[in-house]
């Protein structure tokens, strides 16, 4: 059996691996890695692979930067080729970015069954990329694995058949919890200065902004990093600056006298550490508010909506939107100790990658001979 995976950017990675290691245990699968290389530099791409221990792709489309119609129409013309040449009989997509929606829609168009991992998840935000790619994604995809409850309530308001629809937990998390221990060895809290060898490291708060509605605008950008580094005085803000924001900030004057360490973007172990070890994490991504959940680590989210209530439902998320007083008031208060403590998610126990390749088996099992007979 061949099943075909797709990734594309950062938060893909730490997706696939999981599911990646079940399928090369299977013997009798044969499973092609394909990297879009919507992300191709060290700091958002090639660490990760490494971090992880993920296989190097088996094929790089090598897109590249440009606009999201660019984005998805190169990675669908580039992928039909391979998927007419290499001829898989599924395609498995995670997550949400361009190369996920382009994946699933090249596999559909040739009639290649679609499994998307990460299903169901609705901001109800149309203005988010994230949010079309999403709902295009789950209407052309015939196995939908959810990660938390919401995902199956939304698949089902949107009339997609039951036995389509499978709980299956977070394969995010699967990574999380297999990689904790080794980031615990990460040195980057003594490399900043924030902890000296055999002491516990000096409180600080981790800071994440990506999203085109937060960094695009300088002023709202300016507003935030204002709002952020008058939190308290002396308190250390750890901000790895993604590429989009970096670019955003060389047009704004320094931010004086903050507590703001701008680094480069961080590794998966690095980063983990990071989170695991802060006393608050502010952030504007999926994926942190969902692993802080698991770290029991109050995240406060400078949105206002998440595609992943659970974290606010059952973990340490709080949504606070983008006004400066209530981000400075809901981080103190969280300095103060007052903050929800949180649960893990059901389903969120490391084991998701092994229930859903477990269902694919099932599934497909049955209909290969039949799709083998045809072809
Ligand atoms: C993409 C995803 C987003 C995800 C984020 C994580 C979509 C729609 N968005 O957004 O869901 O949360 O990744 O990082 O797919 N760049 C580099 N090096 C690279 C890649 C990009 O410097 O390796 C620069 C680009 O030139 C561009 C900026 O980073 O200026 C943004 O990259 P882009 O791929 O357009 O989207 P992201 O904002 O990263």
């Amino acid at each position: 059996m061949k099943i075909l995976s797709i990734v594309g950017a950062r938060p893909n990675f730490m997706k696939i691996a999981p599911l990646a290691a079940e399928f090369q245990a299977l013997p009798g699968v044969e499973h092609i890695l394909v990297h879009s290389g919507q992300h191709y530099d060290e700091a958002l791409s090639g660490s990760f692979f490494r971090d992880l221990g993920l296989p190097r792709p088996d094929i790089n489309l090598e897109v590249g930067s440009g606009s999201h119609a660019f984005q998805v129409a190169e990675t669908l013309k580039r992928l039909e080729g391979v998927m007419l040449e290499r001829r898989p009989d599924l395609v498995l997509v995670v997550g949400d970015v361009n190369a996920t929606m382009a994946g699933a829609l090249a596999a559909a168009k040739l009639c290649i069954p679609v499994a998307h991992v990460e299903a169901g998840l609705r901001s109800f935000d149309a203005t988010m990329p994230e949010e079309i790619n999403r709902k295009v994604t789950d209407v052309l995809s015939a196995y939908l694995f959810a990660s938390e409850a919401s995902g199956v309530e939304n698949l089902r308001r949107e009339g997609v058949a039951e036995e389509r629809i499978f709980l299956a937990g977070n394969v995010m998390i699967d990574t999380l919890l297999r990689h904790r221990e080794a980031s615990a060895r990460s040195r980057v809290l003594l490399d900043l200065g924030l902890q000296a060898e055999g002491a516990e490291p000096c409180p600080y708060a981790v800071l994440t902004l990506h999203r085109p509605a937060n960094v695009d605008d300088p002023a709202m950008l300016e507003r935030l990093l204002r709002a952020v580094s008058s939190i308290r005085p002396g308190l250390a803000v750890v901000f790895p600056v993604h590429p989009r924001t970096r670019e955003r900030m060389q047009a704004m004057a320094p931010l004086q006298g903050a507590g703001l360490m701008p680094l480069p973007p961080q590794g998966y172990l690095d980063f983990l550490h990071l989170m695991d070890r802060a006393s608050l994490v502010l952030t504007d991504s999926g994926g942190i508010q969902e692993e802080t959940t698991v770290l029991g680590v109050p995240c406060l989210t400078l949105r206002e909506n998440t595609e992943r209530p659970a974290t606010v439902e059952h973990g340490t998320n709080q949504l606070v939107g983008l006004d400066p007083q209530r981000i400075v008031a809901a981080a103190r208060r969280v300095l103060d100790g007052d903050f929800p403590r949180g649960r893990r998610p059901p389903l969120w126990d490391g084991h998701a990658a092994q229930r859903i390749v477990g269902t694919l088996m099932e599934r497909l099992g049955a209909a290969a001979p039949a799709a083998h007979a045809r072809s």
